[in-house]
């Protein structure tokens, strides 16, 4: 479904993403991996067109998007659900999710199911109960909760999905444990990008590890996970 070929992506002049190559199948979840500042972020942003590749091919579905204008990403079926949430906090839950899902829609949908109000209310059923409370008066994992709402009800194909569980507490970390699996059953194709290995191993089938903007290692994430030498020169903090 999605081919990362060999991008190069910089910011102002330094060069953060240095050949940078990975493969998404249809139906796959695939965890990026590595250190902080070691790119995962970056590659997301270049996927979805926030912070353009300088050189490099990004295919979905055998077409070329790198370059294209993020607006027109989210058309294609890529969603991206930043780190930092960016709900509306004027708004409230519902408003956030019925403005996500009416501004895109899709006209043409991806994804087998198509996710309404109603389904992601099912996913996180706080996100009922506090479906009139503003953005800002939610915690922050509901405020996770949300934002991946608002990505699903605009049925995307390829869901980008960057430091999903980070500060969460153990248990609400299993409940998205259980959501994502819950969403890959559904048809979505998730590249998600994570410190986490534990976190991540319980949801991805296959791990890239990049270090230094280059995809170091990959590997069934069981491999990744019982590779001490491995886990040790790029993840372990
Ligand atoms: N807007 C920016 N301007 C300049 N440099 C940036 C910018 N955003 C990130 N960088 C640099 O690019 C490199 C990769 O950052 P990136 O955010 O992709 O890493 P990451 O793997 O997501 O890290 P983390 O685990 O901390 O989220 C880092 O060295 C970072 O300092
Ligand atoms: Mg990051």
């Amino acid at each position: 479904m999605l081919q990362v070929e060999n991008i190069v992506t910089c910011y102002g002049p330094s060069m953060v993403l240095q050949g940078l190559s990975l493969e998404v199948e249809a139906g796959e979840v695939v965890a990026l991996l590595g250190r902080n500042g070691a790119g995962k972020t970056t590659t997301l942003r270049s996927i979805m067109g926030l912070t353009p590749p300088r050189a490099g091919h990004i295919r979905l579905e055998g077409v070329d998007i790198a370059g294209r204008p993020p607006h027109h990403i989210a058309r294609l079926g890529i969603s991206f659900v930043p780190d930092d949430r960016r709900i509306f906090p004027d708004l409230t839950v519902e408003e956030n999710l019925e403005l996500a899902r009416r501004v895109l829609s899709q006209e043409t949908r991806f994804s087998k199911k198509t996710w309404s109000l109603a389904d992601v209310y099912g996913l996180f059923p706080v996100l009922r109960e506090y479906r009139n409370r503003g953005g800002t008066q939610l915690s922050g994992g509901e405020q996770k909760m949300l934002a991946l709402g608002r990505a699903l009800v605009q049925n995307p194909r390829l869901l980008l999905l960057d430091e999903a569980v980070e500060g969460l507490a153990p248990l609400i970390v299993q409940e998205f444990v259980r959501v994502i699996r819950e969403i890959s059953a559904s048809g979505i194709t998730i590249l998600l990008a994570d410190q986490n290995l534990k976190f991540a191993r319980q949801v991805a089938r296959r791990g890239y590890i990049i270090d230094k903007g280059r995809i170091a290692y990959h590997d069934e994430m069981e491999q990744i996970w019982a590779n001490e030498d491995v886990v040790r020169r790029y993840l372990a903090v």
